[in-house]
């Protein structure tokens, strides 16, 4: 599943009812710790697909069939990292989603992991959410108040179970709120 794409990971499915991109950078392991357990959350969803990405292997397939886009970085500089930046960079060059919005209506969530307890997570949460907005998706949050972040050194040295769970109940929710709306846009 995970270094399928959707219509690979998904062909075993007669209907899928959500599709839930989870991408992310991660170098040393951590945002993908919490990745997983994003992804963990969407599956105690019923009737969710999830599709587990590094950002730099996301297809223009996988980003368009989704119907809601996780996204986790580290924090660099308290900021996104340069190439979760990129992503969304390529979510122009590559895939060229403006100027029809091609993202809108998605539902959008993002995940941080830094170093330090108070070092740029929430800006790094907040700018992945900007570039969500940016392209009229609709952010939510979960496990967090503006995602579900994680400390990794100092006194916190790794990702403890309550940040775990916290990724994880951002995952359900996303996977939650992206059904609900697909439901009623259905009707
Ligand atoms: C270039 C660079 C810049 C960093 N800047 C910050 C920072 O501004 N604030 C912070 O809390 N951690 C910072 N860190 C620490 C990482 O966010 C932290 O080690 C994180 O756990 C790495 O995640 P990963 O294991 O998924 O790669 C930085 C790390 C690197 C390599």
């Amino acid at each position: 599943m995970f270094a399928a794409g959707f219509g690979e990971a998904f062909a075993e499915d007669a209907a899928p009812l959500v599709k839930v991109l989870v991408a992310y950078h991660s170098l040393s392991g951590n945002t993908e710790r919490m990745a997983e357990a994003v992804v963990a959350g969407v599956k105690s969803v019923s009737g969710t697909e999830v599709l587990l990405k590094r950002v730099g292997k996301v297809t223009a397939d996988d980003l368009f069939s989704a119907d809601a886009v996780v996204v986790g970085s580290p924090v660099y500089w308290s900021n996104m990292s340069g190439e979760v930046k990129t992503f969304f960079d390529n979510w122009q060059f590559k895939f060229g989603v403006f100027p029809e919005f091609k993202m809108k209506n998605k539902i959008g969530a993002a995940f941080a992991v830094g170093g330090q307890v108070s070092s740029g997570k929430e800006v790094t949460m907040l700018t992945i959410l900007a570039a969500m907005l940016g392209n009229q998706m609709i952010v939510v949050s979960g496990g967090g108040a503006f995602g579900a972040s994680a400390t990794t050194e100092g006194d916190s040295p790794g990702i403890d179970n309550q940040e775990l769970a916290d990724a994880k109940e951002l995952g359900r929710r996303v996977a939650e709120i992206a059904a609900r709306f697909k439901a009623s846009s259905a009707k």
